[in-house]
């Protein structure tokens, strides 16, 4: 049997608000530049050294939100078409020379690096000596300014320490780049990008402009670096060297020993995906010659972040509580204010790398709880996301034979099925048939955060002009796919994968897919009530044109009442099995697996490589049955399976927790956020050795590997969301926030402030003993606050504190 016990605990950084790395150790450099990456929610810049390049060790990638580029590669003989995310021209190369020296290109002699989660500024200090023994010392601070989202600056300090003379400095925007940050795709076309002009403008201004290869896409960059010391600017030499995809320049000015330069390089971003600005060039431009100087751009930069923090203020008194801000901080670098207008979803690995093409997944499930409480805005713009992509969604059903919506497992620029047809097990080094498309529980995602959105912001209006349609035409997407199965008296959902992507098939079968995965089964069950209740919350005549407009009839609607009470749910062994026929496989021998490989997460690539496949076990990638207890109250669990006719105690999920957790590997970062929340009902031990887990997720690199390929973002969220809603007992019901704190006793209290239903100031304060909340003074209505059954209405000034 696996093990229940959550992997080895990692230290987590030991500041609250600074992430710290000392010296430069190439095998980490890729976690480095991921974890202290630079952000704003339009684009995210990975922390890469400016003298790098993409060079196996470092790789200077910046990613724009929405900015995907469709390829065809030919893999194992076969044509397949990928859409990327694309490495977009980087903005970064810097680098100097002492008189007569070689240009520095690194590794300097000593490093240090460190990310101000509070400011949002990266700063590295460096002494660079060169082969003639002259030492410079370098202080480079950046940030991608969440006050101009348009705006990247790079400001560099070099104190000659032992020389004086001419210093060389080269400023460059290269658009000869390439997506070539994953090796698993180095396969495939990477090629996204073709130059499409560049220059050097009387004024010192660089710019460049890009094509995408395959897609309507143009991107330019503007650049102006301007020297100074101590404020004052700095006579320089300027020569420029512009050719095709690069335009650079090199500075010549006069250093002295011991006095400091600064040469501060601004950056202008736009696509022409931007809306309000008329052509990216000229945009670019004119932003960069009026953009502001460094402290300036920083102060505006830093006042943002104290904004955001305010807004999203987590404080608890223990030592990850730095690790939860980090994580808090790349959500809020890669989805904020200025991804609302650009029409993106959220990449499951954050625009942090070329991870899963930038793709979005059901991660969103993980995310949007979180935000409901703290930027509903944001949450809204991640929906109409999905929204926009209703028809995309509803031609992929009509496509099988379906009606309604069905949403890509993998969606990126339009909304189709971006999954990859083939996947390569890196161990066997075979090219295999991708089944993961047939994920279709992620239409029941979407449905999932429309409705708890619309619990978390009272907000109807959304509801009926965007969320409702989403829910109503997934619920008709679950109808029509749910065969009556005479033999039982009930539906079944067939040939479908569930979350755990380890099960594909049955083994004894040829046809890809399962039956009656319970997961999915109840989710379409949920969703079709849900359905049903959004058409009676609906507004008198919206309800009208909305059911005219999508030809609802009362037949339909009967059949959606008896399809939600009648879907199979399979049980073996007193538990929920997975799917139909889980209990026909067999068992593995976990401790021979586990002598002979120290780490199962990737089993299903071990089984591969030995000429088996993980869908002949009871083996889990990650939480399957257990995601139904992450959703919902071991309450609604209990309803939702009595609606479906089932009896089920809280003996069922004592025992289903236990039976998979045995058997779950935990090869996905989401897992361990899963079983942490699930975990807090049973053993809030454990709970809390997988809350430390996902915390370690990506700090630590706990896949061996993938963080460098891109931010787990999910699990980063969730981790935070475990604070915010799970530990406290949060949970928004019949208009009713209710309490339950569930406090680990590693932690001793958790302070947040909330926005909830229009009330920009409500602060939850849970300790030991006792749940607090209180509402600053608005011209809000009050609210009601549920703690052990029973609602109390609290008014904006007040506060109530409850007995724990
Ligand atoms: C997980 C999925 C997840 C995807 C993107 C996969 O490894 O199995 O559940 O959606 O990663 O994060």
């Amino acid at each position: 049997m696996s093990d229940s016990r959550a992997r080895p605990q990692v230290p987590a950084p030991s500041h609250p608000w600074r992430l710290a790395y000392e010296g430069f150790d190439p095998a980490e450099e890729g976690i480095r530049e991921v974890l202290c990456a630079v952000g704003n929610g339009y684009l995210v810049s990975r922390a890469a050294a400016p003298e790098s390049r993409a060079d196996g060790i470092h790789y200077p990638g910046t990613y724009l939100a929405g900015c995907y580029d469709r390829a065809v590669s030919v893999v194992d003989g076969r044509t397949v078409e990928n859409e990327d995310l694309i490495n977009c021209p980087n903005w970064l190369p810097f680098t100097f020379r002492p008189e007569e020296g070689t240009w520095f290109t690194g590794p300097a002699a000593t490093e240090q690096l460190e990310l101000d989660l509070r400011r949002g500024v990266l700063t590295r200090h460096a002494l660079v000596v060169d082969d003639q023994g002259r030492r410079t010392r370098l202080t480079q601070r950046r940030i991608a300014s969440q006050a101009q989202p348009h705006l990247l600056a790079l400001e560099t300090e070099l104190v000659p320490e032992n020389w004086s003379g001419r210093l060389e400095i080269r400023s460059a925007l290269d658009g000869n780049v390439s997506n070539t940050g994953v090796a698993r795709y180095r396969g495939l076309t990477g090629r996204h990008l073709v130059p499409d002009g560049q220059g050097a403008d009387a004024d010192g201004t660089l710019w460049l402009q890009v094509a995408a290869a395959g897609s309507p896409l143009r991107i330019t960059l503007a650049a102006r670096t301007l020297a100074h010391r101590g404020g004052a600017p700095l006579a320089t030499i300027r020569t420029d060297e512009v050719r095709e995809g690069l335009a650079a320049q090199v500075f010549v000015l006069a250093a002295e020993q011991g006095s400091p330069v600064t040469v501060e390089k601004t950056v202008a971003v736009f696509t022409s995906r931007d809306p309000a600005i008329g052509a990216p060039l000229r945009a670019a431009r004119t932003l960069v010659e009026q953009a502001p100087d460094f402290a300036r751009l920083v102060r505006d930069h830093a006042l943002r972040w104290t904004e955001l923090w305010s807004r999203c203020r987590i404080d608890a008194d223990f030592d990850g509580i730095g690790t939860v801000r980090l994580h808090l901080f790349h959500l809020l670098q890669t989805y904020s204010e200025h991804s609302v207008d650009l029409d993106v979803g959220i990449p499951a690995r954050g625009l942090h790398g070329e991870a899963y093409r930038g793709h979005v997944f059901w991660d969103e499930l993980f995310v949007l709880q979180l935000l409901n409480l703290r930027f509903p805005e944001l949450a809204r713009a991640v929906l109409r996301y999905r929204h926009r992509r209703l028809d995309a969604a509803r031609q992929a059903a009509r496509a099988v034979g379906l009606s309604g919506a069905m949403y890509p497992w993998q969606s990126a620029s339009d909304g189709r099925e971006e999954s990859q047809q083939l996947h390569r097990n890196p161990l066997s080094g075979r090219w295999l048939p991708d089944h993961s498309h047939l994920q279709h529980h992620v239409g029941s995602a979407v449905a999932y955060n429309v409705w708890q959105h619309y619990q978390a912001t009272g907000d109807v209006d959304f509801l009926a002009t965007t969320g409702a349609e989403m829910v109503l035409e997934v619920a008709r997407f679950w109808s029509s796919a749910a065969v009556y199965d005479p033999r039982r008296g009930r539906y079944s959902i067939r040939g479908v994968v569930g979350p755990d992507e380890y099960h594909d098939a049955y083994p004894w079968s040829d046809r890809p897919g399962l039956d009656d995965n319970a997961y999915t089964n109840v989710l379409a069950s949920w969703v079709l009530a849900r359905a049903l209740d959004t058409i009676d919350v609906l507004p008198g005549y919206r309800r009208d044109e909305l059911l005219e407009r999508l030809a609802l009839d009362r037949g339909e609607l009967d059949r959606w009442q008896e399809v939600s009470r009648r879907l199979h749910i399979p049980f073996h062994d007193g538990v929920l099995s997975q799917f139909d026929g889980y209990e026909r496989l067999a068992e593995l021998d976990w401790s021979a697996y586990r002598r002979r490989y120290p780490d199962l997460r990737r089993l299903d690539r071990i089984l591969e490589a030995e000429g088996d496949t993980a869908n002949r076990y009871k083996a889990s990638k990650q939480a399957d049955v257990l995601m139904l207890f992450y959703l919902f109250s071991a309450r609604e669990v209990r309803d939702l399976l009595r609606r479906l006719g089932h009896r089920a105690g809280p003996e069922l999920l004592r025992r289903t927790t236990g039976y998979y957790l045995r058997r779950t590997v935990h090869g996905s970062t989401l897992s361990a956020v899963v079983h942490a929340w699930v975990l807090t009902r049973s053993d809030r031990r454990a709970s809390w050795r997988f809350f430390r887990d996902a915390l370690a997720g990506d700090l630590v690199d706990v896949q061996g590997g993938t963080t460098a390929e891109g931010i787990h973002l999910g699990a980063m969220a969730g981790t935070v969301d475990l604070l915010q809603r799970c530990y406290t007992g949060l949970e928004i019901r019949r208009d009713t926030l209710w309490l339950a704190p569930r406090l680990p006793s590693a932690i001793g209290r958790v302070e947040l402030d909330l926005r909830y239903r229009g009330h920009w100031g409500v602060t939850l304060c849970v300790d030991r003993r006792t749940a607090t909340v209180s509402l600053r003074e608005s011209p809000q209505a009050p609210i009601r606050v549920g703690f052990r059954g029973s609602p109390t209405t609290v008014r904006p000034g007040e506060s109530q504190r409850f007995s724990l």
